[in-house]
């Protein structure tokens, strides 16, 4: 079987780790084409000298310097070609030689490869949820016009789509999709104290090794929001027919309800290398580095209905996808500027989703017609949450 050739956006993240992971588990399956990093060159230079890719993408120019020193400490030969910035980023997703990408840049900086990929028709894994929240109906119809086969890592859609009727696409049958939530570190909190949570707690998840940014969107619950919408997306469901639940063990990975009265479920360990490892095999399958679960060790599995007082990030999230137009692309943007001032310690952690309220609530920011205005709305959101945060710190 000829090998498919990889790249992997975002390589250095906790996704991009895991895929080399499971790549390396399979040398004669895979080729690397790309890697990218932004910031992370020592860790770049160091999946150079294990992959090999023939091209490497760093963040900006002055990155290409200590980039070739880095590779020559490692002794790399040969030297892939560095490219740097976000068309480099574009490029190596839609290159020629290249079949599969895996979209494992964080936030809206991953839109436009993620989208190139999607134009130039490969294989399309999808962990940057945030591309899909904001482009919607774009990527879509990307998907549509090119054949690309859009495939998602995020655990909770990809155990969907493994329960989902004869794969993608026929929803024949399905009452509704449940979306299991393990509620993060906050679950049992008292309210009050949540105002006083640091980004350090925040990050803390009790089950997943994550980026920053999706460890705060776990810890408000924005990540689940963010989901809600990438579901709708992705299996062609409305809103009503997406149901979150809690379940703190996070051994059931979501659901698919039937009208027939079955529940198919999927299950595994908390390990994002069987998402990655099903998506690139697929539709065959092959061995990810997770052993099985065991469930005479489990426990007990507990399920709880999501507490909306307490989690107000996905009331925001069912609005914007029911509103529709540029308004999950405002949520997005909404979101990421105030995750970034509670990182840097300029906004509460309860403030996050006020800031995400009041910049929806603008209202002024278009329509997303296409690639051109979805960019605008994207900059205009986020001055608007930039405001907000100003005006919340006075
Ligand atoms: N981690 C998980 O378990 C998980 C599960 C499901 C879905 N996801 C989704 O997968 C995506 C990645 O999450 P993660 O946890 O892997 O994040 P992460 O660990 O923070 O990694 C983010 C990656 O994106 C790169 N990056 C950051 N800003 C960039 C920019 N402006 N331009 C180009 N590259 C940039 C980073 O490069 P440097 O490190 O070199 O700076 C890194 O390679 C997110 O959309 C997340 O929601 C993650």
């Amino acid at each position: 079987m000829k090998p498919q050739m990889l790249t992997i956006l975002g390589a250095t993240g906790t996704i991009g780790v895991s895929t080399l992971q499971v790549v390396g588990l399979h040398p004669q399956r895979y080729q690397i084409y790309a890697l990218t990093a932004h910031h992370n060159i020592d860790r770049l230079a160091d999946q150079c000298a294990a992959f090999s890719p023939c091209v490497a993408v760093v963040g900006s120019a002055a990155q290409v310097d200590p980039l070739n020193q880095a590779l020559r400490t490692r002794r790399v030969h040969p030297v892939p070609e560095i490219l740097w910035g976000p068309e480099a980023l574009a490029q190596v997703a839609c290159a020629d030689p290249v079949t599969t990408v895996m979209a494992g840049i964080v936030g809206a900086a991953g839109l436009m490869p993620t989208l190139a990929a999607a134009s130039a028709g490969k294989k399309l894994l999808l962990a940057n949820k945030e591309a899909l929240v904001m482009s919607g109906a774009l990527m879509m119809d990307a998907v549509r016009r090119s054949g690309a086969q859009l495939l998602p890592v995020d655990s909770e859609h990809n155990a969907v789509f493994q329960c989902w009727p004869q794969g993608h696409g026929q929803a024949a049958g399905v009452e509704k999709i449940l979306l299991t939530a393990s509620g993060g570190p906050f679950l049992e909190m008292p309210l009050e104290a949540l105002a006083r949570v640091t980004p350090e707690q925040a990050c803390r998840h009790p089950k997943w090794r994550m980026g920053k940014k999706i460890s705060v969107d776990s810890a408000t619950m924005m990540n689940k929001g963010l989901e809600l919408i990438e579901a709708c997306w992705l299996f062609d469901l409305s809103p009503e027919r997406v149901e979150i639940l809690i379940h703190p063990q996070s051994l059931v990975h979501s659901l698919v309800a039937y009208q027939d009265g079955s529940l198919l479920a999927q299950l595994g360990h908390t390990d994002m290398r069987v998402p990655i490892s099903h998506a690139l095999a697929w539709p065959e399958r092959h061995t990810s580095g997770v052993p099985l679960l065991d469930l005479t060790t489990t426990g007990p599995l507990t399920f709880l209905p999501l507490d909306r007082h307490r989690f107000p990030s996905v009331d925001l999230a069912e609005q914007a996808i029911r509103a529709g137009g540029s308004a999950p692309a405002v949520l997005n943007a909404a979101n990421e500027v105030a995750v970034a001032a509670f990182l840097e310690g300029r906004l509460g952690f309860r403030d996050i989703p006020y800031i995400i309220a009041a910049t929806l609530e603008q209202d002024h920011f278009g329509d997303v017609a296409d690639l051109d205005s979805l960019i605008d709305v994207d900059v205009r959101a986020r001055v608007s949450a930039a405001h907000q945060i100003e005006s919340r710190g006075r």
